[in-house]
């Protein structure tokens, strides 16, 4: 007989037929739609698909191999929820939210089942979190309100809140100290409160009010924040043929963006970058907290290796998390590497069950699944009074590159920025491939007030400069190809070579650089004002009658290389100053009288 558990009410029944990851159970009574079923000795969790009597159908998250008709299923009682809390930041779970370290619960299902158990609300010892309560017993507090803070948890300002649907008179408040993580610190309206939590993870948690506009997301991604900017509390997909540089975009992102807490969603990816990943992060240390950056990113690996069945789960855990942390005034991103491999999950689920596909195989609910998950961005005012964000950034890979499969295309309307990866710029090496003619971002409006009010009235003309030029620079690349360059007139001449100079020093950043793997608004900002400045000087030599081919001659790479040279905005200028007296030396040297037939 199957162990009862905690704090859920178990009804037993029993399997009566397995097909695949669909599995047949029966007796159970008081089960719901969505609900979660554990079946078999090793008590493996799947999610009730449909209902008929006291039949149910149940699509199992793991393996089904040794199930039996005959093995023992009980009802959980409740949805798939994830046990939020401060064991999180720092962490790697699976799909389910179930800790995964070392081999992981996979390979040894009895280990699952504890952690199935401890999924479920149960008591687990866990290691103690300092507390320090922040209102006393007598208060009058609602849902959302601040109970006190745990310190050290990842280094970022974790609140205890009054969870979802609860309010009332806080008795029994513990004083400051060490609290296990299931421990009760408090009952608010006479319920239990803990600084764990469970919700159903399907279901977006409750917020006071939705705010639009906002700050942009500084990601440290040069063409990212000059051109294509997205805001906390925004989206953004990042589609990309195979090997265009998804993944250490996303990468990057998560390494330096400025949010308080990451969620990265390992979704069907590649297991070994992934892990690659957490040894580079275990490394780095996070410049605004001085913790090492691990401790404020959450991992939700569901790689390729691992069961598809739990693929689908993991993006909606991501996102609850996200306003787990959202909700105590945190602005938070999720990464989703990639939102295709779910939509693959989505569509072996919908066949399996017999549903009637749609596009491409995909279930007739595609879009709206996709919409509602990017719906779970946003900028509130959470239940407490104050400001958090959802930032979400989810790679699509389109297969064989194809914009116009349902995924990509479905995805481009729910999101505000769009940064889509080229396959010819990636073949040229020109890393991040972001295309700077392929790609939209809806809010640089927003972000152009921004950075107006907040000391960089410059921002919008320069990103408005800078993609002129180098719209400019792919209109005339193209007649240089036809006609070859020297026969252009030497205007266009200049435009080629500020195109390149845009290209090469200021959109190409490498991810394994150590000074440029991250780049910060105000040396971002100098370099496109140091390439602007070198480009408009160029072409004010060439007007004034200096040899297109003399111009095109000098000694470029200091700009080139300004992005690694020099490591502060200040050092950018200085190179700008000296980069512009030695152009215009040339003028000096080759007068206008002088130059040959232009
Ligand atoms: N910013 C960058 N700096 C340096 N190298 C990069 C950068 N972006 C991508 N690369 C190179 O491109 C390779 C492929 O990138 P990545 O694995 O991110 O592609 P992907 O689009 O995720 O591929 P897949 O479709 O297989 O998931 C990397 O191994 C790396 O060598
Ligand atoms: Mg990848």
């Amino acid at each position: 007989m199957i162990p009862s558990g905690g704090q859920v009410t178990r009804v037993s029944g029993q399997v009566t037929r397995v097909s695949g990851p669909l599995v047949e159970v029966r007796g159970l009574t008081g089960l719901a739609m969505s609900d979660i079923v554990e079946v078999g000795a090793y008590r493996l969790p799947g999610e009730v698909v449909a209902i008929s009597g006291d039949r149910a159908t149940v699509q199992a998250y793991e393996y089904t191999g040794g199930l039996a008709p005959g093995d023992p299923a009980a009802g959980r009682g409740e949805p798939l929820s994830a046990r939020l809390g401060p064991h999180l930041l720092g962490g790697v779970f699976d799909g389910l939210l179930r800790p995964l370290d070392g081999a992981g619960p996979w390979l040894d299902p009895a280990r699952s089942a504890d952690a199935a158990g401890a999924s479920a609300g149960e008591a687990s010892p866990g290691p103690g979190f300092g507390f320090t309560p922040q209102a006393s017993d007598g208060d009058v507090l609602a849902a959302g309100a601040s109970l006190g803070t745990v310190a050290n948890a990842g280094g970022v300002g974790y609140r205890v809140l009054v969870p979802p649907g609860i309010s009332g008179v806080v008795g029994g408040l513990r004083p400051a100290g060490q609290v296990a993580a299931d421990e009760v610190i408090a009952t608010v309206g006479g319920r239990p409160v803990r600084l764990t939590s469970s919700w159903p993870v399907r279901r977006p948690r409750p917020y006071a009010e939705r705010l639009d506009g906002g700050a942009p997301l500084q990601t440290g991604q040069r063409v990212v924040d000059v051109l294509f900017p997205v805001t906390r509390g925004g989206t953004s997909a990042v589609p990309g043929g195979f090997g265009t540089g998804k993944t250490v975009l996303l990468q990057q992102i998560t390494k330096w963006s400025d949010a308080d807490v990451i969620v990265y969603v390992g979704c069907g990816e590649r297991g070994n970058e992934l892990a690659d990943m957490l040894t580079e992060l275990a490394d780095l240390s996070d410049p605004r907290t001085g913790g090492k950056l691990a401790q404020r990113t959450v991992v939700i690996a569901n790689t390729s290796n691992m069961p598809m069945m739990a693929r689908e789960a993991s993006i909606y855990s991501g996102a609850a998390v996200a306003e787990f942390f959202r909700d105590m005034g945190l602005h938070v991103v999720v990464v989703a590497d990639s939102t295709s491999r779910w939509a693959e999950a989505l569509r072996e689920f919908s066949s399996r069950n017999g549903e009637m596909p749609a596009e491409e195989g995909y279930p007739a609910g595609l879009a709206s699944a996709l919409a509602a998950f990017y719906e779970r961005a946003g900028r509130v005012i959470a239940g407490g009074g104050w400001e958090g964000s959802i930032t979400i950034i989810g790679a699509v890979s389109p297969a064989g590159g194809d914009m116009t499969e349902p995924v990509t295309a479905y995805t481009q309307r729910f999101v505000r920025c769009l940064w889509t990866l080229d396959r010819d710029l990636a073949y040229a090496r020109h890393y991040p491939a972001i295309s700077w003619a392929g790609s939209f971002c809806r809010d640089a409006a927003v972000v152009g007030n921004w950075h107006a009010r907040n000391g960089d009235p410059g921002w919008t003309d320069r990103r408005a400069t800078l993609s002129g030029l180098l719209a400019e620079a792919d209109r005339v690349g193209e007649l240089a190809e036809l006609m070859g360059v020297t026969a252009l007139p030497p205007r266009q001449r200049m435009a080629i070579l500020a195109g390149r100079l845009a290209r090469e020093g200021i959109l190409q950043q490498s991810a394994v650089s150590a000074t440029d793997a991250y780049c910060d608004p105000a040396r971002a900002g100098a370099l496109v004002d140091l390439v602007l400045a070198v480009g408009d000087r160029c072409l004010e030599l060439a007007r004034r009658g200096v040899s297109a081919a003399l111009i095109e001659d000098q000694d470029f790479s200091p700009v080139l290389r300004a992005k690694e040279d020099a490591g502060t905005p200040e050092q950018v200028r200085a190179l700008a100053a000296g980069m512009l007296a030695r152009l215009d030396a040339l003028a000096a040297a080759d007068p206008p009288e002088m130059s040959p037939g232009e």
